[in-house]
This record gives C-alpha cells, structure tokens and sequence, in this order.
C-alpha cells in the first residue's frame, strides 16, 4: 500500500481483481443447482473497468438509469442479461432501454407501465416487462435502504399487481416476462428474505394462468456482508433459502447483487494529515472524507480503519476519524482505538468496494479519488485522480440565451 500511496498519492479506492473474481464464482457455484441469472447492481460500483470484470464472468447487469445502462453497455454487458430498476424511469431511459431489447423492465407504478407501453407502440417493439412486487416485509436493516414495506416508494402492492397482469394481458406491445422484488440492503437474516421469496412463489402461483409469457422471478440483491460483527449468512444459505422457495414455480432465478460481490473488493486508502484533541475527543483528520465514503456520514455505518503500517509501542488513544470536509457529520470512524498516529500516517478504510466510489462527490470543490485495481502484482489505474480543472470544466462557458417567459417561480 505504501508504493500505491507514494505513486498515487492519497485518497485512493484500491481494489483487488482476485477477490472480485472469486466473489463472482462463489455465486455462481452456490447457484448452480438451479437455472439463475445474476445481474449486479451497477449502482454498487459502475466503474468501467470493475463492470468488464464482472461481466467476464458471464453475469449480467442491474441498472437504475441511462449512465447505467451506458456503462454497462460500454462494458460489454449482454443486453438480454440487463434488468432496469427504479421508480422514476425517464422517457429517454426507457427507450434506450426498448432499443437495447434488454431482458426486462422492473415496472414499479402504473405511470411506468403506461409509459413503456406508449414508447414501445410508438416504435412497434414489444417490451419485455417484470412487475416489482412491494411484499410489504421488513428486511430488519438500516430504514434508509429498506424497500419492501409500503411506507417507502418501491414497488407495487400485491392487489394493484393483480389488477395490472389483467390490463397487461390486453396490450400487445407489453410482454410480461417476470416478477420482481427488493426488499432491502445490508440484509444478515435470511428469514425475510426467505418469507419475501415464498410470498412471490405463491403470487406467482396465484397469476399464472393470467401471464402465459412468465418465465423470470427476480428476488432482487440485498445480501449484507461483515463490516463489524455481522454475522452474515453464507452464499449457499443464501442461495438455498431463494432456490427452495422458487423452484417450485419453475421459473428462472434473477438476482441483483451488489453489495456481496463489490463490499470487500476494496478499500479506501488515506493519509493522516494530523491528529488534535479538544476537551471532548481526540481527532485523527485524514484526506478521505465523507464526499470519497458517504455511508458512515449517511447511514451511520460502521467501516473497519486499519493502519497500514504495523503500529509500534506508543500510546492508544481513542479517536474518530474524520475528514477534512467542513461538515460535523465528516466522519469515517466514531470511537476507534488506535496507536496514536502521526502525520503522514496511512490508514485503510475497509469494505469500500461498493457504494463507496459510485457515491462519492465534488462537496468543498474536492477533486474525486482515483480507482486503483490490483491484478497480481500489478496496479491499474481504471479511474485517474479529478484534477483541479476537472472540478470546473462544465463552467467554462456562461453564454446568455434568451429566455421565452418570464421566471416566476424563481
Ligand atoms: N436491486 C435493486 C432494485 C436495488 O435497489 C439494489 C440496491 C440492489 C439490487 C443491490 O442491493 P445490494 O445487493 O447491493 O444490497 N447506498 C446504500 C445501499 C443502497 C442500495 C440501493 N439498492 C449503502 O451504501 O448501504
């Protein structure tokens, strides 16, 4: 790590090619007992370069928008093992979607449905499409990234689904290939997950008759991993749970992973740049900060903090880590005993190969971290460090234009 640092320079998202490989195969190996299709949620890390790596291991893609389905596109995604999410698909999305003939859209509301079924006429295609169902069950995780009770905006509710395979019946330019469902992330009990899968064995069973061209179930990602001291259940748990529970109906398995196969992948590499107390609290202020790692600052997770280098004797203290973003929430790492670092001092932040990259921003004008992977004994930069003129290059230009009415509701 410490070669990386000086060539690279600090914040840096570092991941391993080896341990992503091995990710997509153990999933593979735990679902082979019955016909699945994994497609990685894109979402948890949509770097070029990690997709390629994903992809080469013949899984497919879960997109929640256009610069998704471009990523995934640029990087080689087979487009009928392409499944579109989310609740707020746009008209262009939609049709580059239609145009890409992918797998299937998760419909979650009836403005969708109208929509794709308007698009796809309009262009003579017929769309291939999932209804998401909403099971209403508690995934027991952060309410933040829960999406399987009608308090939240996902899905739809069993008896409007019913309603919909009706209707869908009557259109010709809809297809209706599959259900869906996503009951959450960072899931570490089986048991809703279990409880969501048989729900949609038996919705399945309740519509068949109605949906002749069924011939997906899609269970969603959400399969949590250890940062602290979850205990997660294995793969094959996992897989066990999702195949009993389905396999009666027949259909083939869709999941959408993200977290388990990205999480650990990577780390987010940091450099101390010193170390104060006020009468309260000691603070190790590092150059990563909550733009390059939202989710302690947003969900209050927990990232293990590791120091790269063996600590030698000296004193523990007790501090937080913190970045240099002018934010109270600016935190990496509440409470943590450490060696009391010096300046200079590289830490790693562990389980940042998901969600950590593909959310992090431009806040307090700082340049974004690169993406470094490891592949044996080499390094590879799949995304440069921002530079300064990067972070202004869309304000180059301030041309007037004239406006055709007023701006009341400015
Ligand atoms: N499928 C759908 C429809 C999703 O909404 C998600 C995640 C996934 C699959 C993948 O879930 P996973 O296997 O990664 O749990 N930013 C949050 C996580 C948000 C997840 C959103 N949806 C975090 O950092 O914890």
């Amino acid at each position: 790590m410490q070669d990386i640092a000086d060539a690279q320079g600090t914040p840096a998202y570092v991941y391993s090619r080896a341990t992503l490989s091995r990710h997509c195969e153990k999933l593979k190996q735990a679902f082979a007992a019955y016909p699945t299709l994994a497609c990685f949620a894109v979402k948890a890390n949509s770097n070029l370069h990690y997709l390629r790596e994903v992809f080469s291991h013949g899984l497919g893609a879960d997109l929640v928008s256009l610069g998704e389905l471009e990523r995934a596109r640029i990087a080689g995604v087979d487009p009928r093992k392409v499944v579109f999410s989310g609740v707020g698909k746009r008209e262009d999305e939609i049709v580059a979607a239609l145009d890409m003939d992918i797998l299937s859209f998760n419909v979650e509301s009836e403005f969708e449905l109208a929509n794709i079924a308007r698009l796809a006429a309009e262009r003579g295609v017929v769309a291939n499409i999932s209804l998401r169902i909403n099971p209403n069950i508690d995934a027991k995780t952060n309410p933040k990234i829960t999406t399987g009770l009608y308090n939240t905006k996902f899905g739809l509710p069993e008896a409007l689904a019913r309603r919909l395979i009706g209707e869908i019946g009557e259109m010709s330019q809809l297809r209706l290939v599959g259900l869906a469902c996503h009951i959450g992330s960072q899931i570490t009990d089986l048991a809703p997950l279990g409880q969501a899968a048989l729900r949609m064995a038996a919705f399945c069973a309740e519509v068949r008759s109605d949906a002749p061209d069924l011939k997906l179930i899609n269970m969603g990602g959400g399969l949590g991993i250890r940062y602290r001291d979850e205990n997660p259940p294995g793969l094959d748990d996992y897989a066990q749970t999702l195949i009993s529970a389905i396999r009666p109906t027949g259909l083939k398995l869709v999941i959408e992973p993200g977290r388990v196969l990205a999480g650990n992948t990577g780390v987010l590499l940091t450099r101390v740049i010193g170390v104060k107390t006020t009468p309260d609290k000691t603070f190790v202020v590092v150059d990563g900060a909550m733009n390059d790692l939202l989710r302690p600052s947003m969900y209050d997770s927990f990232h293990d903090i590791v120091a790269v280098d063996e600590a030698g004797p000296g004193a523990e203290v007790i501090a937080d880590f913190v970045g240099p973003v002018c934010e109270t929430g600016d935190t990496l790492g509440k409470n943590r005993a450490v060696a009391l670092p010096s300046p200079g001092d590289l830490f790693v932040v562990r389980g940042c190969g998901a969600y950590a990259a593909s959310m992090s921003f431009q806040y307090n004008s700082r340049p974004r971290a690169p993406e470094l992977l490891v592949d044996g004994s080499e390094v590879r930069v799949i995304r440069r460090r921002e530079t300064l003129q990067d972070l202004w290059s869309l304000e180059q230009e301030a041309e007037a234009r004239p406006l055709r009415s007023a701006c009341n509701s400015l």
